[in-house]
């Protein structure tokens, strides 16, 4: 594991439900989990796709319905996350997922607001959270959800765009990212996971996004690289991620390295890490070894997430996880 400190820009809290905690709250809220204990959750952790990991993301969500759930949910995340060296979380959530199960909008945001509001107290990491709409529901619903969160802006920084890519290009959500930035929401979409470089097109230059998650097929048009380049435009990367959905084949060919001296500011990320075996600093690690990154190529990694963290409103802490990022001394590890 590294333990340089890092910004985490890419992580569902959904994505973070351990089996353990799983079985936990499935016995406490009376859900039945159609697994045969722990052991037999992890072996379904195995995906040929992004589709065939969504469809189990989704059903383990059946057993948060508390605000409380969501509230142990998030503070499991940041104890292992501070562990691992972030210092500062944007931590995505899907409402749509919860809503359509009958679980208010407010029960989850105040649920999440509430571990999320004394993280940098406890734990020493500064959050913000992002609303992500399904992209595979439909306009409207998204439209929806940005109404009934109205009552919650203080507790959310941007909204972000997830779930099925292939078939759902961002310009769907065209009046919805609109609404969002006339509400002074920050933008984020994931983009080029599963679908072509048109989609990270779109995502800048119709839904006008700062980040795109993913990006991870821009690689295939030259010319958008050079613009991300360019325009400085992060890309949040989930290698770990892209190898258990099998948009690389093996970490050893995950173009980190590539994209990294093509200019491209890419981050490092955990996507969703109870259910591809790494948190973020697991990944920092993993990569290194997969891909022979030196020293200094890992604190750039560190520094390009602080410099890609919507952390405008603190700009002094900032400054201080980047100087500790030069600090670093790797001998620790
Ligand atoms: N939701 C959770 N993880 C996701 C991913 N990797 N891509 C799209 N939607 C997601
Ligand atoms: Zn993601």
């Amino acid at each position: 594991m590294s333990l340089i400190p890092k910004a985490e820009l890419h992580l569902h809290i959904e994505g973070t439900l351990e089996p353990e905690l799983a079985f936990t709250l499935a016995e406490r809220n009376g859900v039945e989990l159609p697994y045969d204990g722990i052991e037999d959750l992890r072996r379904a952790h195995l995906f040929s796709d992004l589709e065939s990991f969504l469809d189990l993301y989704h059903a383990m969500t059946a057993v948060l319905r508390t605000a409380d759930d969501f509230t142990e949910l998030a503070d499991a995340y940041l104890v292992r996350a501070a562990a691992q060296g972030v210092r500062h979380a944007e931590i995505s959530f899907d409402p749509q997922a919860h809503m359509e199960r009958g679980v208010p909008l407010g029960t989850v945001v105040e649920g999440l607001a509430h571990a999320l509001d004394r993280a940098e107290e406890r734990h020493g990491v500064s959050t913000r959270l992002i609303m992500c709409f399904l992209r595979d529901r439909s306009a409207e619903s998204a439209m929806e959800v940005l109404e009934a969160a109205k009552p919650y802006l203080h507790h959310i920084t941007g909204v972000g765009l997830d779930s099925a890519e292939a078939g759902h290009p961002p310009s769907k959500f065209r009046e919805v990212y609109a609404a969002a930035g006339s509400l002074g929401l920050r933008k984020v979409a994931h983009a080029g996971e599963e679908g072509p470089p048109g989609y990270v097109r779109e995502a800048l230059d119709v839904l006008g996004v700062e980040r795109i998650d993913h990006g991870l097929r821009s690689l295939e048009d030259p010319e958008l690289v050079d613009r991300l380049a360019r325009e400085h435009i992060p890309l949040t990367l989930c290698p770990l991620s892209n190898v258990r959905l099998r948009a690389v084949d093996t970490l050893e060919e995950h173009p980190l390295r590539a994209m990294m001296d093509a200019g491209l500011l890419v981050t490092v990320n955990s996507d969703d890490p109870a259910y591809f075996a790494g948190y973020v600093g697991d990944t920092f690690h993993a990569v290194r070894e997969a891909l022979g990154l030196t020293q200094e190529q890992l604190r750039e990694l560190a520094r390009n997430s602080f410099r890609a963290a919507f952390l405008d409103q603190d700009e002094a802490r900032r400054e201080r996880c980047l100087a500790e990022v030069a600090d670093y001394d790797f001998d620790r590890e």
